[in-house]
């Protein structure tokens, strides 16, 4: 089926200019001036903004966690996200086995109902000789990227001298390290001693992984690549000392780059001191407003090159069910930690805020320009995990993955606009103005307005290249 997209501002990374997008199938086929093919179908898009679909490079969905799972699968969270504008998500599999191969199938089982694009990274949590074998052979499935820990003691961990190692190896095939930065031992500790002293509510959480562990762990980690002579990419980024680290290494040349999240842009420690501070609780926690500060700038002046969401969402009250799609749900979630922080299931809703709320109070705000926007939350992330340029652009050749942005939509926006398959949303009765009208994955029309059209399955694995760019 052939599709214009008539007299939109179409919106990238680098320019912004008035122009007919022509789709021919899945793909774009040109872009120019009074395309008119016959028998198209015309898509005005005149005082809108035409931008390419949004690619979220962290996300989990269907991942057990603290007896429970995620409230969001790769169908609710990924139909989430096409409300949002993002038509590419990028999740993560857990390293179930040594056998690679085999938690990669697992985990293309789980996927297969996928409803926009999708992707994956592999955590390496448990690393022996048999591992190390197998990592270089990732990148024939399309696995480019790697999830290390310096956190989460005794399960997900790493010793520094693994993760060098792992490092080392991903340099040699083309993948790229990707760390969890926290300080693993201090936490330990601080937990303990928390709880010894009758310390159970959510802004514990936050206490007891403090920014200080995060700042060393960052630059430890870009040590340790600069000594591998590896490319690293630093998952979450919420703290401003991180910034400076990050911003310490680049200035050295080292190949490090950095992603942060909306959490740790809008949110600080305080919301965990509310009744339901629960909702805010993630790893690592959201800090202060000079962090909050400190990150924007980071955005702003280039230090820090994406914005992820870190989609894990689980329900705040999980006995009492939600309509969804017209049946009860319900998912055992926060509530599992009423009496002890420690048992709080990690992770909040925001695959299908990220390109609003962003686009409300960044763009509008004056903090960030519309093609820093695109750059941040399309482009980059695109690029960085080898998806570019059949990803996170407008161009002859790309996959016709594009949002028509009303830029003068208002909305309240809250858990009844937000498509997750929870019961809450962090951004309850937020004013936005801006919000995507319809969204098209490969040429169809997936999401116009209220109106979903797409269905579980019509997502589709994208392999990433390896020895991608590095930004
Ligand atoms: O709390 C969070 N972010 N859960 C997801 C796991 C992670 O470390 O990204
Ligand atoms: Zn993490
Ligand atoms: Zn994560």
């Amino acid at each position: 089926m052939t599709k214009v997209i008539r007299a939109g501002t179409i919106t990238t990374a680098s320019e912004t200019y008035t122009a007919d997008i022509l789709i021919e199938g899945e793909k774009i086929a040109s872009i120019g001036q009074n395309l008119t093919p016959p028998g198209a179908e015309i898509i005005d898009a005149s005082g809108k903004l035409v931008l390419p679909g949004g690619v979220d490079p962290h996300a989990h969905f269907d991942l057990p966690m603290a007896g429970t799972v995620t409230a969001d699968d790769h169908y609710t969270g990924l139909k989430a996200a096409a409300f949002g504008g993002t038509t590419t998500v990028l999740d993560f599999t857990s390293q179930d086995s040594d056998d690679l191969g085999a938690v990669l199938d697992a985990w293309h089982a789980k996927a297969a109902k996928a409803a926009v694009d999708i992707g994956v990274h592999m955590n390496i949590t448990h690393f022996t000789p048999e591992v190390a074998r197998q990592i270089p052979h990732l990148a024939e499935r399309g696995v480019t990227s790697l999830k290390v820990f310096t956190a989460y003691n005794g399960r997900l961990r790493l010793g520094d001298g693994d993760i060098f190692q792992v490092m080392r190896i991903a340099r040699e095939s083309g993948l790229l390290t990707m760390v969890h930065a926290e300080n693993g031992d201090a936490i330990d500790i601080l937990i303990a001693e928390a709880l010894a002293a009758g310390h159970t509510s959510p802004e514990w959480h936050a206490l007891t992984r403090p920014a200080w562990g995060a700042v060393e762990a960052v630059l430890r980690s870009s040590a340790l690549a600069a000594q591998a002579q590896a490319p690293l990419y630093i998952v979450h980024m919420n703290a401003a000392g991180e910034v400076d680290q990050l911003a310490y290494a680049r200035e050295h040349g080292l190949p490090v780059m950095g992603e942060t999240c909306p959490q740790y842009l809008f949110f600080t420690a305080d919301h965990l001191r509310r009744p339901d501070g629960a909702k805010w609780v993630c790893s690592p926690p959201v800090r202060s407003a000079e962090d909050n500060a400190r990150l924007w700038q980071g955005l702003a002046d280039g230090a820090i090159q994406t914005i992820g969401t870190d989609h894990c969402s689980f329900f705040f009250d999980g006995a009492r069910p939600i309509l969804y799609e017209g049946q009860p749900v319900a998912i055992p979630g926060k509530e599992l930690g009423r009496d002890d922080f420690t048992k709080i299931p990690n992770g909040l809703p925001g695959v299908g805020d990220r390109l609003p709320i962003l686009w409300t109070y960044g763009v509008r705000a004056g903090k960030l320009s519309a093609n820093q926007f695109v750059a941040l939350t399309s482009t980059n992330p695109a690029k960085i995990f080898g998806l570019y340029p059949r990803k996170g652009s407008l161009a002859p050749g790309a996959d016709a993955d594009l949002v028509i942005w009303d830029p003068e939509k208002r909305i309240t926006y809250g858990v009844a606009h937000a498509q997750h398959r929870t019961d809450y949303n962090l951004y309850e009765n937020w004013e936005l103005v801006g919000y995507p009208e319809k969204v098209f994955l490969r040429g169809e029309l997936i999401v116009d307005r209220e109106q979903w059209l797409g269905r579980p399955g019509i997502g589709r694995f994208i392999p990433g290249q390896p020895f991608a760019s590095i930004l």
